[in-house]
């Protein structure tokens, strides 16, 4: 059974499932989103699948007119006040689901399930997702000095939080 996390108007949020982890991992890889992730193997997703999903998550955004996957979310920390979206991915790109499937994932995690706060890193160059969270309301906290290396590089991450009250103003 497909357990759904939450509802809008062109997509749904629902817990991923084994038959979900070829697309998870396809996203993952796919040039455009690698360059901006960092991957975790299937070993590591199906775990979550498997798991009671208190502490982490794979999320399908899913749209409700198709029933197609467009998109992926993984969540951790959910054990704590202060959960962490961590995998931010859409396929289908520029259509505004990036923008609605994280308010729905806001709403979720605020007034469903009542975390204290959100957090989330973003590679400094990647504007297209710094200037999103910005606008969904995310504050900059920080930069991570070179806090990751690719092609033996070093990168910085800037760090945004948004609270319960952020969300609720
Ligand atoms: C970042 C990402 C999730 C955004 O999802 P999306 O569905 O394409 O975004 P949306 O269509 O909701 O657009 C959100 C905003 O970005 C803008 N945008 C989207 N694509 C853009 C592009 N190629 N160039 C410039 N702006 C763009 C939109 O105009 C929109 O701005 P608005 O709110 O002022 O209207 C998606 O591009 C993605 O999966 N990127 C690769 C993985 C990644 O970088 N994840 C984030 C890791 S921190």
């Amino acid at each position: 059974m497909k357990e759904i996390l939450i509802e809008g108007r062109r997509l749904k949020l629902r817990k991923a499932n084994t038959t979900d982890l070829g697309y998870i991992m396809a996203l993952q890889y796919a040039p455009e989103n690698l360059q901006y992730i960092v991957p975790f193997d299937e070993d590591y997703h199906r775990a979550i699948i498997a798991s009671d999903g208190s502490e982490k998550l794979d999320v399908i955004i899913e749209e409700i007119e198709t029933g197609a996957s467009v998109g992926y979310f993984m969540l951790r920390e959910l054990d704590s006040l202060c959960a962490e979206f961590t995998h931010v991915i859409i396929g289908r790109k520029g259509l505004g689901y990036g923008s609605e499937a994280l308010k729905l994932l806001l709403t979720w995690t605020f007034a469903v399930k009542k975390f204290h706060r959100v957090w989330i890193d973003c590679k400094e160059y990647n504007t297209i997702a710094l200037n999103l969270y910005e606008r969904l309301g995310f504050v900059r906290e920080g930069v991570l000095r070179e806090i990751i290396e690719t092609d033996g590089v070093y990168e910085n991450l800037i760090v945004f939080g948004m609270l319960d009250r952020d969300f609720n103003n």
